[in-house]
């Protein structure tokens, strides 16, 4: 079965699964999948770590704006899969494009389990030498704005990432 008219959001904190799950799940259910981070990438030619160091936070968060909003508008042709970066909740703007336009899902995870799965990374600039409490900090002042978009949300943290992908293709009958 494919997605009727709208397209599937997934937000969720760094490391909560989202690329994972919604590649997965794509396959799962032949829609392609579109990923905000990888939209920026391949416009600004740079990884999202350089972009940050040379533009700055402020300026990625408009380009992320601006690809949202374009997949809003029906930029992706077709209803899709689109995962998101951890942070596209920061803004009202977009918080409303997520709540209009599509079914979004919240993939939860305890940031225990988050820091334990991001201990290796060096591609995500908000987390870089971050203490457990400092990244504990910034999943609670997010929290709240994860609920205000989602229909429902999905824990991740004890589950692998096909019984995730298996549970949001049953919830979200796609
Ligand atoms: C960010 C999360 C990253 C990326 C950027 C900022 C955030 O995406 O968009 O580094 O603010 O949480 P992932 O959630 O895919 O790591």
């Amino acid at each position: 079965m494919k997605l009727q008219q709208e397209s599937l959001y997934l937000i969720g904190f760094m490391g909560a699964g989202k690329t994972s799950v919604g590649n997965l799940l794509g396959d799962m259910c032949g829609l392609a999948v579109i990923d905000t981070d990888q939209v920026i990438e391949k416009q600004e030619n740079m990884p999202i770590r350089d972009l940050f160091e040379r533009h700055g936070e402020a300026y990625f968060r408009e380009l992320e704006t601006d690809v949202l909003q374009k997949l809003a508008n029906g930029g992706a042709g077709a209803p899709a899969i689109i995962t998101t970066g951890g942070g596209i909740i920061l803004k009202e703007k977009n918080r409303q494009l997520l709540k209009e336009s599509g079914r979004t899902i919240f993939l939860q995870c305890n940031p225990k389990v988050v820091v334990e799965r991001l201990q290796q990374d060096t591609t995500r600039p908000l987390i870089k030498n971050k203490t457990i409490e400092e990244i504990n900090h910034m999943y609670q002042m997010r929290l709240p704005l994860y609920l205000e978009c989602a229909i429902t949300s999905i824990d991740t943290s004890a589950q692998s990432i096909k019984e995730v992908a298996e549970s949001i293709k049953l919830r979200m009958n796609i």
